[in-house]
């Protein structure tokens, strides 16, 4: 798995600075590395522009790579919401994203993301793009609420759904998230009101569309 992703990133990888430098903050501000992979940064901007989503909901902002990847998949015309639990990266994620041409589309909730999708669900909020990379312990409360949030044909897209391959293969270490991951990528294929697929770009994607 690492090999193919290596090849996919050293064939597909644009030089990106905005996008290294958002990399260089995280770093700068003791945070974890652990933002999506440019691959999977590319296909997010893809899946927001080819489904010409315009309102998009992100659960796990970080330093706000994948922000920047989501907002450029709508440019001038979308909104980004995301919720993120620790105030001081939500601050670093809008100052990158403000750094990249985003910074008036994007709000951040912070705090605990079901908290915040309670408010969203209690104010009536629609989005038609979701993009869950938080706490994989939630994974299944994000993911009916976000269909409770959808407009009919959006997309929710997941990371992190093959737990580092270990999903698949016994013999991966160490199994972090691994029952966790095998529980949610069956509720995802089996649920009456999605349609869905799995990527195995960067550490997996499920990419699913609603029906209301
Ligand atoms: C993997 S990182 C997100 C990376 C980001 N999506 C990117 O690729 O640029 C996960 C983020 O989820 C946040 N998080 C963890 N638990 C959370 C919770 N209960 N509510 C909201 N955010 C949470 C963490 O603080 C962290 O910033």
């Amino acid at each position: 798995m690492k090999q193919i992703n290596d090849y996919i990133d050293s064939i597909f990888y644009n030089q990106d600075n905005i996008l290294e430098e958002v990399l260089i903050s995280i770093k700068e501000n003791g945070m974890r590395s652990i933002s999506v992979s440019s691959s999977t940064g590319k296909l997010l901007s893809m899946l927001v522009s080819i489904s010409r989503a315009k309102n998009v909901l992100e659960i796990g902002a970080l330093g706000g790579y994948s922000g920047i990847c989501l907002a450029r998949g709508f440019g001038s015309k979308g909104k980004l919401t995301s919720l993120e639990l620790v105030e001081s990266y939500a601050k670093l994620a809008h100052s990158n994203l403000t750094k990249a041409g985003f910074g008036d589309q994007v709000s951040y909730m912070t705090g605990p993301a079901l908290q915040s999708l309670e408010q969203l669900v209690s104010s009536n909020k629609e989005f038609d793009f979701f993009f869950i990379d938080a706490d994989k312990e939630n994974y299944e409360n994000y993911l009916n609420y976000c269909i409770r949030l959808a407009e009919n044909g959006a997309l929710i897209v997941c990371d992190n759904v093959l737990a580092h391959g270990s999903v698949a293969d016994e013999s991966v270490e160490p199994k972090r998230h691994t029952e966790f991951m095998k529980k949610f990528n069956e509720t995802v294929a089996k649920h009456p009101q999605l349609e869905s697929i799995l990527i195995p770009i960067g550490d997996g994607l499920t990419i699913s569309k609603v029906q209301k």
